[in-house]
C-alpha cells in the first residue's frame, strides 16, 4: 500500500486498487465527466458508479476521453432493487454495459439485500462471471446472515462487499467475517459525507501530527484496516487531496483511538430494515 495505483487482491485473483472515486449524486454530463476525468489525471485507477446513481454514460465517456487504456481502470457498477431477479438483473446489466459503453465491467454488485430476491440476482451475477462479462462479482449492504445465506449455496463466493463504513461505524465483527472468507469488504460514506467527523477533536490531533487533513486521515485509517475505499468529491483539491494518503502511517495507538470513535451509527439505511 504504497502508492495510489497499489490494490487488494480478490479471491480469484483480480486486483482492485485500494482507492477509488465514488460518484453517488454527481450529476450525470458534465459534472460526473469532470470529476471523473481529475480523478484519472491524479492517478485514480477505480471508479464507484451504480445503474441507481444515473451517471454511468458520462463515466464511460469519461474514461474514454481520458486516453488511459481501459484495461487499467477498475469499474464498479451495481443492480439497482427494482431490477432484481434472475432475467432482469442480466437486462439491467446489459443497459448498464451500453450505457457505460464497455464490454465488460469489473465488479459487478448486488446493490442491496432484498428480501425474497437477493439470492436469485446473484444468481444471475454468477452467470455473468462465467460467461466472461464481468472480472469479479459481490454484493453490498450485506450483514453477516445475508453473507451466510448467499455463502450456504453459491457456486462461486461474492469478492466482495461494499458497505458504509467510517470511525462512527467500524463494523468490527463484519469486517472480521469477511476477511475470515476471502470477501474484501470496501467502505462507502467513508467520511460520513463529509459532515461532523472533519471536526472531530481526535482525528484533528492526529491529522496536525502528520501535516494531513481529517478526511486523509480516515482514508488512511480504512487502507490501515485493508478495507477498500471510495471517497466522493466534486471539487478538484479534494479529488487529490483524498489521493494523497500513500505517504503516512498512523501508529497501532492512533487506529486503535480512532476505532473508538466508534458508536455503531449509520447515516445510511439500515440494510436489515429499508423499504426500496
Ligand atoms: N453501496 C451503497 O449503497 C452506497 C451508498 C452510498 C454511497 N456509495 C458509494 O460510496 C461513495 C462515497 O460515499 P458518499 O458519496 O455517500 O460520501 P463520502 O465520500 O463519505 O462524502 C462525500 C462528501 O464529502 C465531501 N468531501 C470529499 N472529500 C472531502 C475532503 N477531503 N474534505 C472535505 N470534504 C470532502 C464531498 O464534497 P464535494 O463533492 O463537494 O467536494 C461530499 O459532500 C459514493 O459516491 C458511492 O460511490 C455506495
Amino acid at each position: 500500500m504504497k502508492h495510489l495505483q497499489d490494490g487488494a487482491t480478490l479471491h480469484n485473483g483480480v486486483r482492485m486498487p485500494w482507492l477509488g472515486l465514488g460518484v453517488y449524486k454527481v450529476e450525470e454530463g458534465d459534472e460526473v465527466r469532470r470529476a471523473v476525468r481529475t480523478a484519472l489525471e491524479v492517478g485514480y485507477r477505480h471508479v464507484d458508479t451504480a445503474a441507481f446513481y444515473q451517471n454511468e454514460e458520462g463515466v464511460g465517456q469519461a474514461i474514454r476521453e481520458s486516453g488511459i487504456p481501459r484495461d487499467q481502470i477498475f469499474v464498479t457498477t451495481k443492480v439497482w432493487n427494482s431490477d432484481q431477479g434472475y432475467e432482469s438483473t442480466l437486462k439491467a446489466f446489459d443497459t448498464s454495459l451500453k450505457k457505460l459503453g464497455f464490454d465488460y465491467i469489473d465488479l459487478y454488485l448486488v446493490h442491496w439485500p432484498v428480501k425474497g430476491k437477493y439470492k436469485e440476482t446473484y444468481k444471475a451475477l454468477e452467470k455473468l462471471y462465467k460467461d466472461g462479462f464481468v472480472r469479479a462479482i459481490g454484493v453490498s449492504n450485506f450483514q453477516t446472515h445475508h453473507l451466510e445465506d448467499v455463502l450456504a449455496d453459491c457456486e462461486i463466493k461474492p469478492m466482495v462487499n461494499q458497505v458504509e463504513f467510517h470511525p462512527r461505524l467500524t463494523q468490527k465483527p463484519l469486517l472480521e467475517f469477511c476477511k475470515q472468507h476471502h470477501i474484501q469488504l470496501e467502505a462507502w460514506s467513508p467520511l460520513m459525507r463529509g459532515g461532523e467527523l472533519l471536526n472531530e477533536p481526535t482525528l484533528v490531533n492526529i491529522a496536525k501530527k502528520y501535516d494531513k487533513t481529517p478526511a486523509q486521515v480516515i482514508l488512511r485509517w480504512d487502507l490501515q484496516h485493508e478495507v477498500v475505499t471510495i471517497p466522493k468529491s466534486v471539487t478538484p483539491e479534494r479529488i487529490a487531496q483524498n489521493a494523497n494518503i500513500f505517504d503516512f502511517t498512523l501508529t497501532k495507538e492512533e487506529m486503535d483511538a480512532i476505532d473508538a470513535l466508534n458508536e455503531n451509527r449509520r447515516i445510511g439505511p439500515d440494510p436489515d430494515n429499508f423499504d426500496f
